[in-house]
């Protein structure tokens, strides 16, 4: 054992005191009343060891960081995960500053720390809030005991271009839904208590608006209304924050011509004076040195005036603060007292998360014990049940009978490339094969397997070996779609077909007549139509993490049934896109066929999406009937209730998301076609009926108004309940304030 292990060996994880907001509030106030300024730019500089540009640094001594931290000029660390580094990195902090205080340790943990769960698209399609919470929780363990301090999630930004790589991290494309995932992710995350031993805080991103970046280019223009801003985009961070979230994270992109970095109307106007949030802000990597690409600052010493100024705590590698904040406060530029409030707040958060107590409470020996233990393998397994979408499934192709011969052809059907990007310390050895499942479920004599191609090249020489494996087989399950680095930051792309010769091998195949299961892997929405009209089922399988294979055989043999539902809208080609389902109303709906050829549409295909939000299959069948409304009018602060009779038509159990609509049929600005009201997730056994009941009051009906106000206007409303945001079991009523 190396000295430091032995150390680490005695550390003691006592219970820790939980201070209430006011005490920790009062422990930083002492101990900034000590502080030199130096100090309290320090606490204001996340540095990130494999990028530590340190160089120009007015206070360097050493090229070493470790001096910096010596020196108490940072204030936390990014992106480290070796606990013996991390160890040594606190140390240094606690026990060579002249004031010892704890550095926090970020890092982003995102779908998974060592246990890979499916990416957190794929999980908003499960569309229950309390999964992804006990997911969060896992994760929040994983992470606390691997030195973690916090972790850079949720991302809540509301994203319609599947061209943008990073879809694959979002919750899709509807407010409301992304408002319920992410503040589950923020309870399993911090939990109770951020001082818990097994908790770790959460800084929610990108604010404001990132998944809207033009044409879905990476960090590329967001320009939008201000109603477009607040009513689909605001609500998802708000609600991170009201639930307790202890950060928040810049985005790269402009908001209203200028960087979100240095943008007060966002980091001012709305986070502090709107909402009152009084956690801290940190910028999104160099997002600050970016303000000079942008050129909104001629240099670094404006960088770091703007940026205070709007209202930026913590900033995130970049380093403008601790090298010129001291120079802006002699030259009166800037009030010490915005130093003071943002320093503040880190120490406020130090205290809070119990640093001070221990700093070293996420440091263990024999850390292996704690991860990828079965219980969180059985939660990722569930997850990934939970996640996968049945998109088409002719004929019951599906569930396959146990002694069926499979083919099993693509390029994704034995790699265990399956974690998905920001896969956290997730490792592709902890992945289960698509191969490995179908033969743990079928047996290995029933399985036979042929790669077919690559996923992204042109060679096509190993089609005709494919086609004798499939040749001898009862059905062909294809394991085609992208590879895991295609999605992610930085990975927009410009077409959404699977990539390669994948279709030429699907259409191949199809020539031998066989019942075809896709199995279509992806980071973002693809282009099926071919494949809707080509093949029998389609399991949509985005990136499941560790239990992968296991998860989709589940669901092949039937010993799971499908009941995920699509959390952002597939489009029929790259050419609608965005093309999402709470779309404004136009003037010339498509719909209406009114002015025959002069309405909304495209002469090549329609203007609806082939899979829209909300459309997802199960091997049951469900019906909604019977939908009855308390009243047909209700007035302030009345609640609506509906009714309605949900029934499994099917004799095999199911599970069926039902969701509720409303449209609104008039009012003082336009609004979508329909919106996303409530969810109910409900099992059902066969033929098995069960009355469901929903509330719907004022607040659900409230829209940024022509003044913008947030108020439900007297009007008439119409509500739709059923399996997909096309529903259309659905009744009328009004509101009258
Ligand atoms: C990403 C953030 C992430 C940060 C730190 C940036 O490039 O945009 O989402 O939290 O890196 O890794």
């Amino acid at each position: 054992m190396s000295n430091i292990e032995k150390e680490i060996a005695e550390l003691a994880h006592p219970e820790l005191p939980n201070h209430n907001d006011e005490e920790c509030l009062a422990l930083a106030e002492k101990l900034m009343s000590q502080m030199t300024l130096k100090e309290k730019f320090g606490q204001l500089f996340q540095l990130a060891p494999s990028n530590a540009n340190i160089e120009g640094l007015q206070w360097q001594e050493t090229n070493d960081f470790n001096d910096l931290i010596k020196q108490g000029l940072v204030g936390s660390i990014l992106s480290v995960a070796d606990i013996k580094e991390i160890y040594q990195l606190q140390k240094t902090a606690v026990t060579q500053s002249r004031l010892g205080i704890p550095l926090f340790f970020g890092y982003d943990i995102i779908h998974g720390c060592h246990t890979g769960f499916p990416i957190n698209l794929a999980m908003a399609c499960s569309f229950e809030p309390k999964l992804i919470e006990r997911v969060a929780q896992v994760m929040a363990f994983e992470a606390s005991h691997n030195g973690i301090t916090m972790t850079f999630s949720p991302m809540v930004d509301l994203v319609r271009d599947p061209r943008w790589g990073r879809v694959m991290e979002s919750n899709g494309e509807d407010p409301y839904l992304n408002k319920l995932m992410g503040q589950a992710y923020v309870k399993g995350f911090q939990q109770d208590s951020l001082s818990s031993y097994n908790s770790i805080a959460s800084c929610c991103k990108h604010f404001a608006a990132y998944g809207m970046v033009e044409a879905g280019r990476e960090y590329n223009t967001v320009d939008m209304s201000e109603r477009e801003l607040r009513q689909y985009h605001l609500p998802g961070y708000k609600a991170c924050l009201d639930a307790g979230a202890s950060s928040i994270m810049t985005s790269f992109n402009i908001y209203n011509g200028v960087p979100a970095t240095a943008n007060k109307f966002l980091l001012r106007d709305i986070l502090r004076n709107e909402w009152g949030y009084s956690g801290f802000t940190i910028s999104d990597y160099t997002s600050s040195y970016e303000m000079l690409d942008h050129k909104t600052s001629a240099n670094e010493r404006e960088v770091a005036k703007q940026s205070i100024l709007a209202g930026l705590d913590h900033e995130m590698v970049s380093t403008t603060y601790i090298k010129y904040l001291e120079e802006l406060i002699t030259a009166n530029e800037v009030n010490e007292a915005l130093i003071n409030e943002a320093c503040l707040r880190m120490l406020t958060f130090k205290y809070k998360s119990g640093l001070f107590d221990n700093p070293y409470k996420n440091i263990y020996a024999n850390v292996d014990q704690y991860y990828l233990t079965n219980n969180s393998r059985q939660l990722a397994k569930e997850a990934a049940i939970k996640s996968i979408v049945l998109l088409k499934n002719d004929n019951q192709t599906l569930p396959l009978k146990p002694t069926t011969k499979i083919a099993l052809v693509g390029p994704l059907g034995k790699t265990n490339e399956l974690v998905g990007a920001w896969g956290g310390l997730v490792k592709n050895e902890s992945c289960v094969t698509v191969y490995e499942g179908l033969v743990n479920q079928f047996g290995q004599a029933n399985v036979q397997f042929a790669e077919g191609c690559n996923i992204n090249d042109n060679d096509s020489s190993l089609f005709e070996q494919a086609y004798e494996v499939a040749k001898n087989s009862d059905v062909i399950v294809l394991a085609i779609g992208e590879s895991q680095t295609m999605s992610g930051e930085a990975k927009s792309r410009a077409y959404l077909n699977i990539p390669g010769v994948q279709n030429e091998l699907a259409r191949k195949l199809k020539s031998l007549g066989k019942p075809i299961i896709a199995i279509v892997f992806a980071g973002r929405p693809l282009e099926l139509e071919w494949y809707q009209n080509n093949v029998d089922a389609i399991l949509f399988a985005w990136f499941l993490g560790s239990e992968t294979g296991d998860s989709i055989a589940d669901i092949v043999s039937g010993k799971a049934n499908p009941s995920a539902k699509l959390a952002m809208s597939f489009p029929y080609t790259v050419g609608q896109v965005p093309v999402y389902y709470n779309q404004y109303k136009t003037g010339r709906p498509s719909a209406t066929g009114k002015y025959s050829e002069f309405r909304s549409c495209y002469i090549d295909v329609p203007n609806y999406p082939l899979y829209s939000f909300g459309y997802g299959l199960s091997y049951s069948k469900f019906e909604y009937s019977n939908l009855q409304l308390s009243k047909k009018q209700i007035s302030g602060k009345e609640k609506l209730v509906a009714k309605v009779t949900l029934t499994n038509t099917s004799s095999i159990d199911g599970v069926e998301v039902a969701q509720l609509y409303i449209e609104c049929k008039s009012f003082s600005v336009v609004r979508p076609v329909r919106e996303l009201k409530a969810i109910q997730k409900i099992s059902l056994k066969a033929h098995e009926s069960k009355e469901l009941t929903f509330e719907i009051g004022a607040n659900d009906l409230a829209y940024y108004n022509i003044d913008m106000e947030f108020t439900p206007e007297d009007t008439d409303y119409i509500i739709y309940i059923g399996g997909c945001s096309n529903a259309n079991i659905s009744d009328n009523f009004s509101y009258n304030s």
